[in-house]
């Protein structure tokens, strides 16, 4: 492991020993029930096979899994319509008056209702009009768009076609949406004139126009009017949705596609500079969506109101908004902005009006809810909810019980998802009828899953004991592979622990065998459940023209999980007075400068500048020093360092901008 591994992080299990059983009316009324398990486990394969026959085949399989380390493949022989499954079979089965989805714009009052048969109508105009376009199936489309309705259909669209889509989440900055669009060779984009953040309108066609300036191959762009804001319009290459789609037939006659047809492409931050694009298949990774969807969440298709308060821009939109409950058939909520447009009880004023039953959310969310007080769920009618989700972070004990008291009323289960953006669907989790779940953990393999806590040698820790969290056995979820780069697939998932997935976490299994997700354990950081790389800031900080050398920890936030905070040398000639406007300035655009090159969510929470940064005698930034120094510790060891007085000098500067966090 590098030296990065945070420190003491696997001895730092809070002591937490209360378990809250499922009411025996939940654990009577459960799709999952104790013998799945069991059932599951005896025969992990045979029992994902029969979960795949729940969904639509054109052609069905004769072939389950097929395992050459490190590729796998699922049901391969068979072939469907991962569009289909989420539409026209609901629609063809009677079920088109459905509401699919409550879609709830930011301003207030902008609201609509999108049935089954509403959604298969758009999505067949879209998947005509890509056609119409020349696409063809295996052609990749990048998506960039606000969470509103025709972003699922965008989505849909292309899975119909056969076109993978790589949906770039609407933070990200034109550099970061050019990187994406050209490392999948993107030949279409859909996105937006812009969408609403915090009641003003922020435009995204803008930062798409600066991004295909290096993205020659791009052909067309098509825009959704949302905002209705002013855009540039290149003729010949950019389309108006409401023009060009909406016009085009309401039907559209569906392809098959083998199972291993990749469906979409997600990247994701590793521990080098570039994100990697994750991609997954169509069968397999519907089958794993689906089947966690209706057991973890527990779905009763026909009086759930299903909220996942996520975008679309990270998997869990894509697996739980898009994929796993519109094949399962759900109502669902989507709403558009942030959760204090309109007031900080805007989603307690949602939950009543809509009947909200599950709601889905990350622990940053729930920790921001609690520091806004109790008032503004308290004044609202909560009753409805009848299971809580919580996903992307460790979630702390303290926001648990919160989470269940204050919004689940001390009657919702509360399920735990620990998972990835490659592992495609959810891997660990407590089941609401049957887990009686211990605040903050993650608890057990999901069934059919086959999961370990390991040393550095791979071999089982005792409970009681911390180590490395691996997947013992191929599933049908699965990332399939980077795009484009077989070899650091292989190289970052399975050669750590050969023949096992390494998923970067650290865990601990406590003395009862329950497993706790404690975070990364390598260079990636989690700032309110995003994944930034520590390589990937230091790069964007680095481009900065008065930026000689940097290094990036992420460092324990009470609110994010994890901040990011960096240390800066300066060039020579371009050094600045502590404390000085000066230094206020160049910090403020060094800030800037990564919410340029990257996102907003990538800008440091704190920017020390030093004169020196902490290395080994062969050259190495020793981050761990700087982990410690971030997070106030005592330090570690300094003796390798060529220059120890280095970190005391770190250590006292950044005593002396204590308060410089906003
Ligand atoms: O560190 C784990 C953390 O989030 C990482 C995956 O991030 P991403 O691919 O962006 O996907 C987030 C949404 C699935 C993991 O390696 N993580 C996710 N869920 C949990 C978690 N850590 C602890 N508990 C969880 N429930």
């Amino acid at each position: 492991m590098s030296d990065s591994r945070p420190e003491g992080a696997v001895e730092s299990l809070l002591h937490e020993d209360r378990t809250f059983a499922p009411s025996a009316e939940f654990a009577a009324q459960a799709n999952a029930q104790p013998s799945i398990y069991a059932e599951a486990n005896a025969d992990p394969v045979a029992w994902w096979t029969e979960q795949a026959n729940t969904l639509t085949w054109d052609t069905p399989f004769t072939k389950s899994l097929t395992w050459d380390l490190p590729f796998a493949t699922w049901f391969e022989d068979g072939t469907l319509n991962a569009s289909v499954n989420c539409l026209d079979r609901h629609v063809d089965a009677g079920r088109g008056d459905k509401v699919a989805f409550h879609w709830i714009g930011e301003p207030e009052d902008d609201t609509r209702t999108i049935t089954y048969s509403d959604l298969l109508a758009m999505v067949s105009q879209a998947a005509n009009a890509l056609e119409a376009l020349g696409v063809e199936a295996g052609d990749r489309i990048a998506i960039y768009m606000p969470m509103i309705p025709e972003a699922v259909a965008a989505m849909l669209a292309c899975a119909r076609v056969g076109a993978p889509h790589s949906v770039i989440f609407g933070g990200f900055s034109a550099d970061a949406i050019a990187d994406r669009v050209n490392d999948a060779d993107c030949s279409i984009v859909i996105t937006a004139d812009g969408g609403y953040r915090r009641g003003a309108a922020a435009g995204l066609k803008q930062q798409v126009d600066d991004a295909l300036k290096s993205c020659p191959q791009v052909r067309n762009v098509l825009v959704v009017r949302r905002t209705g804001q002013e855009v540039n319009w290149q003729e010949g290459r950019d389309l108006w949705w409401h023009e060009y789609v909406e016009t085009q037939p309401a039907n559209h006659a569906a392809k098959s596609f083998p199972a291993e047809h990749p469906l979409y492409i997600m990247y994701t931050s590793g521990t080098t500079a570039s994100p990697k694009g994750i991609f997954h298949s169509t069968g397999g990774y519907l089958t794993h969506v689906s089947t966690t969807h209706r057991y973890i969440f527990d779905v009763k298709p026909e009086t759930d109101i299903c909220w996942t308060a996520a975008d679309i821009g990270w998997v869990t939109g894509h697996s739980y908004i898009v994929y796993g409950p519109l094949t399962n058939g759900v109502t669902q909520i989507m709403y558009e902005g942030t959760p204090d447009a309109g007031g900080r009880d805007r989603w307690w004023r949602i939950i009543e009006e809509y009947k909200a039953t599950i709601l889905y959310t990350a622990p940053t969310t729930i920790r921001t809810f609690m520091k806004w007080g109790d008032e503004h769920p308290a004044s609202h009618d909560l009753s409805s909810l009848r299971l809580l989700g919580s996903v992307g972070e460790p979630i702390n004990p303290e926001a648990w019980i919160w989470y269940r008291s204050t919004i689940g009323g001390d009657r919702c289960p509360i399920v735990d998802t620990w998972w990835q953006t490659e592992t495609g669907g959810i891997m660990m989790t407590p089941l609401p009828g049957i887990t009686a779940p211990k605040p903050g953990a993650a608890m057990t393999p999901f069934p059919g899953i086959s999961i370990d806590v390991v040393d550095n040698e791979g071999i089982s820790v005792a409970k009681g004991e911390g180590g490395f969290l691996v997947v013992n056995a191929p599933w049908p979820g699965m990332l399939r592979g980077i795009w484009g780069d077989p070899e650091r697939y292989h190289e970052t998932y399975w050669s750590r622990f050969e023949g096992r997935y390494f998923a970067g976490d650290g865990a601990k299994r406590d003395d009862d065998g329950d497993i706790w997700v404690l975070g990364r354990v390598d260079d990636v950081m989690n700032v309110s459940g995003h994944r930034l790389s520590t390589a990937e800031v230091e790069h964007a900080i680095v481009g900065h023209d008065d930026v000689a050398e940097a290094a990036v920890v992420g460092a324990s936030d009470d609110t994010t999980g994890q901040a990011v905070v960096a240390f800066v040398t300066l060039k020579s000639g371009k050094e600045v007075d502590a404390n000085s406007e000066a230094e206020a300035a160049v910090i403020a655009s060094i800030r800037n400068h990564v919410a340029v090159s990257i996102s907003p969510i990538a800008k440091p929470r704190q920017i020390i500048l030093t004169p020196d940064l902490p290395k080994t005698r062969s050259g190495k930034i020793m981050r761990r020093l700087l982990r410690d120094v971030a997070e106030h510790r005592a330090l570690g060891d300094v003796t390798t360092l060529t220059d120890p007085t280095v970190v005391a000098m770190i250590d006292a500067l950044m005593a002396a901008h204590a308060s410089d966090d906003d």
